[in-house]
């Protein structure tokens, strides 16, 4: 870990400059800062998810305040329960936070509806579920495939299969979730969020399942992402060797975010 992230005060509208830019530049980075004017990629301000649980009200996430920028990558670390898988799917705008506001490219989500939000994702984010989510109907080859067809392109199946032969499993294409193992679907899985080259890629535990040798081959295709595209990572893991290569780290404690 070159660079120790730090919960950023934020207060306003994005791209207003202040106070996450200046917290960002005064520790050290590992690529050049963005120039002054650009903005976050990701904003969130004061944050927080409430739900009714059992015991009563349960406060998930409490006033988390950061800001990403394009091209970086962000490990987010915290034990079981803080609250980590929560944040993530109000970062990506699939879940809706019950205080605070998050801006994904200057669009905020808690202004969108469902659809529009659906619509601002596509071709822009990808998302790897800690439970892979593929659809049991579908072929590992179909399951990657999907996404790229609803987006309109043309080369689906060539791009789908070559992904998947990146994860590799070329040999799999034709088998359905159920007859793949635990590790193959999450392979499947990071293919499939992965194949149409978004702008920032959430992986929730992408490494989780995997040994050794293929959790550090799907770290080095998770990072060859960042590099060869500029594709933001968030990533939420509890593999060391994966949060260590990412530029900054934030640590989530019973739902509050702060610097480990
Ligand atoms: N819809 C819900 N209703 C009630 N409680 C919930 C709900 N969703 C999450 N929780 C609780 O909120 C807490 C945070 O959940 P979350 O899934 O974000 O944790 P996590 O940090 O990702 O944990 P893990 O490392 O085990 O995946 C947990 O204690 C969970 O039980
Ligand atoms: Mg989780």
């Amino acid at each position: 870990m070159r660079v120790r992230g730090e919960t950023e005060t934020v207060a306003g509208e994005p791209g207003n400059g202040g106070g996450a830019r200046s917290a960002a530049s005064t520790t050290p980075q590992r690529r050049p800062s963005p120039p002054a004017a650009s903005e976050p990629l990701l904003r969130a301000a004061d944050l927080g998810k409430r739900v009714e649980s059992p015991d009563g009200e349960l406060h998930i996430l409490r006033g988390i305040d950061l800001a990403i920028w394009p091209g970086e990558s962000v490990a987010v670390v915290g034990a079981s329960g803080s609250g980590k898988s929560t944040l993530l799917g109000l970062l990506a705008g699939l879940d809706t936070s019950t205080s605070g506001q998050v801006w994904l490219e200057g669009h905020e989500l808690g202004a969108l509806t469902e659809d529009e939000r659906a619509v601002l994702r596509a071709g822009r984010v990808g998302f790897v579920f800690q439970a892979f989510h593929l659809l049991p109907s579908l072929t590992a080859l179909e399951n990657v495939m999907l996404p790229l067809e609803l987006a309109g392109l043309d080369d689906a199946r060539a791009r789908a299969r070559a992904t998947l032969e990146r994860v590799g499993l070329a040999a799999r294409l034709k088998h359905y979730p159920r007859q793949l193992s635990g590790g193959e679907q999450q392979r499947v899985a990071i293919a499939r969020a992965f194949a149409a080259t978004p702008r920032v890629l959430f992986a929730d535990e992408p490494t989780g399942n995997l040994d050794r040798v293929t959790g550090r081959r799907i770290g080095e295709l998770l990072f060859a992402l960042n590099r060869e595209n500029e594709t933001t990572l968030v990533l939420v893991t509890h593999d060391a060797r994966l949060a260590d290569r990412c530029d900054r780290l934030f640590e989530l404690d019973a739902g509050r975010l702060r610097a480990p």
